[in-house]
């Protein structure tokens, strides 16, 4: 499905690794209103699976853990060798709490796709901010695109969900955020800066066609740094 990753088996990875931990566990206060944005979207998710198949969580800095402790069972697919540890240190004990067991895989989502779907035929799906990173694991940006777009293609039969970045760029610190907003339709990356506002240079994280057209979208405003802003797509999907 995708070409080799230059960051399979790496520490420093673009998508995560250290410096992002690092930046996620600073930042935590700032992305509060994110956060909570993100977690009543999630709790509008209700598959009808005890199970979760979560992919790309990192630690899940973004993730709240009463949605995580929903599930009976969540298997966790991450290249990130310290996401595992440090996921357990924001989740580990609500997911005690709750008897939630925990596993972690560290895997390519992209290589092993559809044997993962296979391994885990009654697991709902997330998609923890993953897909709008593809584009640093693999610089031929049409095949990037392409990969992502086709998942789709392979869950037609699956409950999924996923959160993704669409646009990323310089934003004046302290200026007021692009409000929460929901849209029944793609909406083309220059159009999108366009109706938020966003002037200057947006970085298209390719991710336009990832959700099936007639998806609902929510798009949220992420200040990942005070000086940086990410719209976030969040969208879910039922078998067809
Ligand atoms: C931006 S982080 C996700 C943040 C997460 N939503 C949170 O709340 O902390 C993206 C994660 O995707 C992982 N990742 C990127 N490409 C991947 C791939 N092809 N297969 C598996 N994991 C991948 C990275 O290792 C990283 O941990």
């Amino acid at each position: 499905m995708a070409s080799t990753d230059p960051y399979e088996g790496a520490l420093f990875i673009p998508s995560g690794g250290p410096v992002w931990h690092w930046r996620a566990l600073w930042r935590q206060w700032r992305w509060a209103g994110f956060k909570s944005d993100l977690a009543n979207h999630l709790e509008t998710w209700q598959p009808p699976s005890e199970r979760l198949l979560l992919m790309g969580p990192s630690a899940g800095w973004c993730l709240p853990s009463a949605f995580l402790t929903r599930f009976k069972t969540i298997d966790a697919i991450d290249i990130d060798p310290l996401a595992p540890a440090l996921f357990r240190f924001n989740h580990g004990l609500a997911l005690a709490r709750s008897g939630t067991s925990l596993t972690f895989h560290r895997l390519n989502l992209f290589n092993a796709f559809d044997s993962i779907l296979d391994a885990y035929p009654e697991h709902a799906i997330l998609f923890s901010n993953v897909l709008g990173q593809h584009l640093f694991h693999d610089e031929d940006q049409p095949r990037a695109k392409a990969t992502i777009e086709a998942i789709k293609l392979s869950l037609s039969r699956r409950y999924w969900a996923s959160f993704h970045d669409r646009l990323s760029g310089a934003y004046p610190p302290g200026k007021e955020l692009p409000l929460t907003q929901s849209v029944s339709h793609s909406i083309e990356s220059a159009t999108l800066a366009s109706n938020l506002g966003l002037s200057g240079q947006w970085l298209d994280h390719l991710t336009v066609n990832v959700l099936p057209e007639g998806t609902e979208r929510q798009l949220i405003a992420w200040p990942l740094l005070a000086d940086w802003l990410h719209i976030v797509e969040f969208g879910s999907v039922k078998p067809r």
